[in-house]
């Protein structure tokens, strides 16, 4: 049995929030945001629009395009690490009941930006189980964990949502391969202080995010390079055997640093950072879509997704669309 993506969707929601918006009330500028990450805008979710509603359009979107009714869905998978509710209920069941997936399992995935990717190998082993369609979704309102007054930090990140329903069938290829990893260090370089069991002795009251951008960014590069290497290699081929690479949206200068760690061009990755930013798990499944209705993905292309995040968490995937 081969597991497809069979239909993509996402959404962004209609505000927009510019570099120069966040000029006025911080320390920046367009012109050091756009230089050190390639972010011009990104978008944000409005007052009472929250990470189930942005999921709920992304869905039926992918649902659409798949031809899938929500009846007909074995599971309902959500990837987030800023869902509706801090602990329970799950996203995904708030999803499930909105879209009506009476028939189908729900639940959340916390991966931080490398949830999309995780949840999707979650998705292709639970099809072996049970081949029922799955809608793995990836959705985030990052918007709300952040402290808007820390310039290193909040310049990053936008809301948004994507998602995919995975089909099975018998006919060759979709997803190839896929590799999840973890590298949890004592020191984790990033982390939100926001209502977990762990009082974090630089933030006693919690609520904001802490990084090392720094060791992020150079742990993201080696990532990006090994990840799709590895995966290439176990099928004998070769980067450029690759259509497309769709790599989480972080940092422009990551993706150039790793384009040329791998002696590729910078045409092979698509890039959406400009106009979405960071959308954390978001980010893989919404440029997916934006890459398959702008014309870069075609039927038999050769697709390497990868993404990296807070853990530090990593994981890619080979697909033949
Ligand atoms: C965060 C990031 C953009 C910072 O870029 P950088 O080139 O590493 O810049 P630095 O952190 O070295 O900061 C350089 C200077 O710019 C300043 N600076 C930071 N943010 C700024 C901003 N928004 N506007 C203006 N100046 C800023 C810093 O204070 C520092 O000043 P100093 O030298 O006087 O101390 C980059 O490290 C990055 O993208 N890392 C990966 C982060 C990531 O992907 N996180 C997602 C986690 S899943």
């Amino acid at each position: 049995m081969f597991v497809h993506i069979a239909g993509t969707g996402s959404y962004l929601p209609e505000k927009v929030l510019t570099n120069d918006d966040l000029a006025k009330t911080l320390d920046t500028s367009d012109e050091w945001i756009f230089s050190h990450t390639g972010i011009h805008s990104r978008h944000i979710a409005a007052d009472g629009e929250e990470t189930s509603d942005m999921a709920v359009k992304a869905a039926g979107r992918a649902l659409a395009e798949a031809g899938v009714k929500p009846e007909e869905l074995g599971g309902v998978i959500v990837a987030t690490s800023s869902g509706d509710y801090r602990s329970f209920p799950a996203t995904a069941s708030l999803v499930q009941a909105r879209i009506g997936a009476t028939n189908a399992g729900a639940f959340d995935l916390q991966a931080a930006c490398s949830g999309f990717v995780y949840a999707t190998r979650v998705a292709q082993g639970m099809m072996q189980l049970d081949p029922r369609p799955v809608l793995v979704i990836g959705a985030e309102a990052m918007s709300r964990l952040l402290d808007w007054t820390d310039r290193n930090i909040c310049i990053l990140f936008g809301d948004g949502a994507g998602a995919v329903v995975l089909k099975a069938s018998d006919e060759k290829d979709g997803i190839l391969d896929s590799i999840l990893g973890s590298d949890g260090g004592s020191v984790p370089p990033v982390i939100s202080c926001t209502g977990g069991t762990k009082v974090c002795p630089e933030d006693p009251v919690g609520g904001k995010m802490h990084m090392n951008g720094r060791a992020v960014f150079n742990f993201a590069v080696k990532i990006f390079d090994d990840t799709i290497r590895r995966m290439l290699e176990r099928h004998g081929l070769t980067f450029d055997d690759l259509s497309l690479i769709v790599a989480h949206q972080a940092n422009a200068r990551i993706i150039e640093a790793a384009a040329r760690r791998m002696k590729q061009p910078l045409e092979k990755f698509f890039l959406n950072m400009n106009t979405v930013g960071n959308t954390s798990a978001a980010s893989v499944p919404i440029a997916l879509d934006e890459a398959v209705k702008a014309g870069r993905i075609r039927q038999g292309g050769l697709v390497a997704s990868v993404a990296f995040g807070a853990g530090l968490s990593y994981g890619g995937l080979l697909i033949r669309w």
